[in-house]
């Protein structure tokens, strides 16, 4: 989704802006743009449709002087991804240019309101609506950027971080927040704006995360001063970003979410890491709220996409091992639909990025319900982090691939954790199960690299199906949501269309698309219903179906049958997710691939959703 970054100092802002808009693209965009302010009030505007390489090559030759500058790549919401829609946007006169990633949704009426006292508008985008708006308040009360940026943003319904110049002011930039995040370096002389840390940890490690509805003045030479929207002052401490800037490196990997796949035997090792201590599992925030998670007489999870499958298997996961029932939700429904929520529910929200818009507001939903907020994230000091009342990170270290892999495997450890230390809580777990279990956990990572070794077989069945135009997935219980998350991968990445359904499904529908040119994969370990899985294979090889089946290491029955199978190593079922994914990530992956698709930035998507 959108990216900001910001930068004034006594540096020249262009290469710093260009870095970080690269570091930032990850997140998804279709267009780049960057301001430029110089010191005698001259501002430069570039914008190109594209990547930020298109940018670089729109600017080239051109004057790209000036220690202060903003920049975006940006994700289309309100009108196409064209130059003119790129940011930054300008008032009409050139003084002001403004970045924003969010959406105004009040934004027609105030585009009438700004017509009928004369202001022109050369884009669609709501963006420039809100740019137009502060100039227009600045030049009628004669005032300094802050105020007028604050009262125009009193008049705003909406979502938005924004970062905004006025070239008479070419010694500061203005930053404003609402539900989408912004987080401010501090340097020696010199501040950096960015969506999120990656995009400035290779400048500075202090960092200050804007909270709602406040706003901000960078100025050289003067401490940063942050005031909410009636300009009190608000206090913040600078925090140490903590980002490994190696894990932002694709290294030896050709991309990298196939770095990501891979870094998942020592990411679970890291998330377990002080977690799991003499066969016992401790996490910090069950230690704290033991009695308030102990008596929850129900937990709702509520997340987007893939985390939203990693909570299907926390539901199976808390169920099994805590006797307490779990609701699954889509945070966007979750948000819209009056949801019955109590005091004695526990809401976990489960996010990689911490700053999906919709999990966000299910978040604060649920809080004015008197829940109690548990919040599992992978970005340190993410949104939904700061918002939640506890919560466990994942320790996976950043995302970098569109398709989230790691992440997945990482939010499934932490729920098992947590059930494992509830359940100890709670006394519904036998000894001997709970000891198991942890113990089966702790060589879950040797087990990853077990499932790693396939990779190579794998990438040639690959080649079979590169162009297949529909796949199904398959699996029950706990492997009903690997079927899910398998499917979801394939989608992003390769652009195949392909279902996943509970294998005993099949037979009420999806059964009627099986010919000789559809491709089934069935998640078919040896478990509880191994057998009832083996009748479903039958049905689909009655009907002609290519299968394509992961078995349980030495299983010769399931692979006589498929016409392709992938070997897991054994492993306990409630367990069984954090191994069988890989092998869908790693199909996903060469077919995208043998497919030429940009795997690490699949069209139209964005890896952090901060807009409905
Ligand atoms: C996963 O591959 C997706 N890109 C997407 O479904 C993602 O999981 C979803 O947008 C939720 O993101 P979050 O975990 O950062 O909240």
């Amino acid at each position: 989704m959108c990216g900001i970054v910001g930068y004034i100092g006594k540096r020249k802002a262009w290469p710093i802006l260009i870095e970080g808009l690269k570091r930032l693209e990850y997140r998804g965009y279709d267009s780049a743009g960057v301001a430029l302010t110089k010191d005698n009030g001259q501002m430069n505007v570039y914008k190109a449709v594209g990547r930020v390489a298109d940018l670089e090559r729109e600017a080239e030759g051109k004057d790209l002087s000036g220690c202060v500058g903003i920049a975006h790549t940006r994700w289309a919401t309100h009108g196409k991804p064209t130059a003119a829609n790129a940011h930054p946007h300008c008032s009409q006169d050139g003084r002001i240019a403004l970045v924003h990633n969010g959406i105004i949704e009040n934004y027609a009426p105030l585009k009438e309101r700004l017509k009928k006292k004369g202001c022109t508008f050369r884009s669609d985008t709501d963006t420039e609506v809100l740019v137009q708006l502060i100039r227009y308040i600045q030049q009628a009360g004669d005032m300094e950027l802050l105020p007028a940026v604050q009262l125009a943003l009193k008049e705003v319904v909406g979502a938005y971080a924004i970062a905004v110049t006025d070239r008479n002011r070419p010694d500061q930039i203005v930053a404003a927040r609402r539900s989408s995040p912004l987080v401010i370096g501090i340097g020696q002389d010199e501040y950096f704006l960015a969506s999120d840390a990656t995009a400035i940890a290779a400048y500075t490690n202090q960092a200050i995360y804007l909270e709602d509805g406040e706003t901000a003045v960078l100025q050289v030479g003067e401490p940063l001063k942050i005031t909410d929207l009636d300009n009190v002052e608000c206090t913040h401490k600078a925090q140490a970003i903590a980002t490994d800037m190696g894990r932002l490196e694709k290294g030896e990997y050709p991309h990298f979410m196939l770095k990501e796949i891979y870094e998942q035997p020592s990411c679970m090792a890291d998330c377990m890491r002080g977690r799991i201590c003499q066969g016992e599992v401790t996490l910090s925030a069950v230690n704290m709220y033991r009695e308030r998670l102990a008596a929850a007489h129900r937990f709702v999870i509520v997340a987007c996409g893939t985390s939203w499958h990693a909570g299907l298997i926390g539901k199976q996961l808390i169920e099994n091992f805590c006797r307490t029932p779990v609701e699954v939700e889509y945070a966007s429904e979750f948000r819209y639909r009056n949801p019955v929520i109590t005091p004695d529910d526990v809401v976990i929200a489960l996010s990689q990025s911490g700053e999906t818009a919709d999990t966000l507001a299910a978040v604060e939903l649920a809080k004015e319900r008197g829940a109690f907020v548990y919040g599992i994230c992978n970005t340190v000091g993410s949104s939904i982090a700061r918002a939640t009342h506890t919560g466990s990170y994942i320790h996976v270290g950043p995302e970098i691939g569109v398709a989230s892999t790691k992440a997945f495997t990482g939010q499934v450890t932490v729920l098992t954790l947590l059930a494992l230390a509830l359940a100890k809580e709670k006394g519904t777990m036998t000894e001997k199960d709970y000891h198991d279990t942890v113990r089966q956990l702790e060589n879950i990572p040797r087990s990853m690299q077990t499932v790693l070794k396939e990779d190579t077989r794998i990438a040639i069945l690959a080649r079979t199906f590169t162009y297949a135009r529909n796949f199904i997935y398959l699996g029950r219980g706990y492997a009903y949501p690997v079927a899910l998350e398998g499917a979801l991968k394939l989608k992003e990445i390769s652009y195949i269309h392909a279902e996943g359904y509970p294998a005993a499904e099949m037979k009420h529908g999806p059964i009627a698309l099986i010919d000789k040119e559809m491709p089934v994969v069935v998640i078919a370990p040896r478990t509880a219903l191994y057998e009832k899985v083996l009748s479903n294979i039958e049905e689909i090889k009655a009907r002609g179906g290519r299968i394509v089946t992961l078995v349980t290491e030495g299983d010769t029955v399931v692979s006589r049958m498929a016409d392709y199978s992938i070997s897991l190593p054994p492993t306990a079922e409630c367990l069984l997710p954090l191994v069988a994914s890989i092998p869908l990530q790693l199909l996903a992956y060469h077919i995208a691939v043998c497919r030429g698709m940009d795997v690490d930035k699949p069209r139209n998507l964005a890896k952090s959703v901060t807009v409905e």
